[in-house]
């Protein structure tokens, strides 16, 4: 439980993806979320690991920074007919300076060459560091399948060709609360959570 009059907890949120920071902000209620934009100049290793590492890496290097708690999630598309790809590579999918429809319109043309199953899921590796170097992570999925062409205007990157399953529409047609209820991203920072709220307080003991 929040204690209501107790001051918030602030945590920085490490992600230069604005999609993900509003979902992220959303899932992360009862903690005052600052900016990365307030800290200019964080040099980011360039991503090269798996989805662990890659989230590990972006909450520690901010936290260092930062000196505050600082959460970070690396997630991606694993489609079954591409042997799991684009997966950690998600956002470089189809070549560097894409845009997200640029990048589905990749996806699909690679998905057209073969006659597979069109199963994929999203994952999530949700991360918390703090400036001592200590950092834990939690992980979420959501299955489902592509679409043959993009639909729904909601949500950012891949939403719009990826349907989950239970649902007529794609991720991109889901109202945002019908979003974080299953998605990736809300099932791991919903885990994450307790572990932020215990870390926070080893900071201020
Ligand atoms: P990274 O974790 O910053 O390496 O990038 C993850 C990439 O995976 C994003 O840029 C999107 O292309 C894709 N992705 C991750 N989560 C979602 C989501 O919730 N919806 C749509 N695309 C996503």
């Amino acid at each position: 439980m929040v204690d209501p009059v107790a001051p918030l907890a602030r945590i920085v949120v490490a992600s230069g993806n604005a999609g993900k920071r509003r979902e992220i902000a959303r899932i992360l209620t009862g903690f005052e979320i600052v900016s990365l934009g307030d800290f200019p100049g964080i040099v980011f290793p360039e991503e090269g690991g798996d989805y662990f590492e890659n989230a590990r890496t972006k909450a520690l290097v901010a936290a260092r920074e930062t000196g505050l708690p600082c959460v970070a999630d690396d997630s991606g598309l694993e489609v079954d007919a591409l042997g799991g790809a684009p997966g950690p590579f998600s956002a470089r999918f189809g070549g560097a300076g894409l845009d997200d429809r640029e990048r589905i319109e990749a996806l699909l043309a690679a998905l057209r060459e073969r006659a597979a199953p069109r199963t994929a899921r999203f994952f999530c590796v949700a991360a918390c560091a703090l400036p001592d170097g200590h950092v834990e992570v939690t992980e979420g999925s959501c299955p489902g399948r592509i679409l043959e062409s993009p639909e729904g205007s909601g949500g950012f990157g891949y939403d719009p060709i990826f349907r989950p399953d239970g649902f007529d529409r794609p991720m991109a047609g889901l109202t945002r609360e019908e979003k974080d209820a299953i998605s990736h991203r809300g099932q791991a920072f919903r885990r994450l959570e307790p572990v932020i709220r215990r870390l926070v307080r080893r900071t201020d003991g």
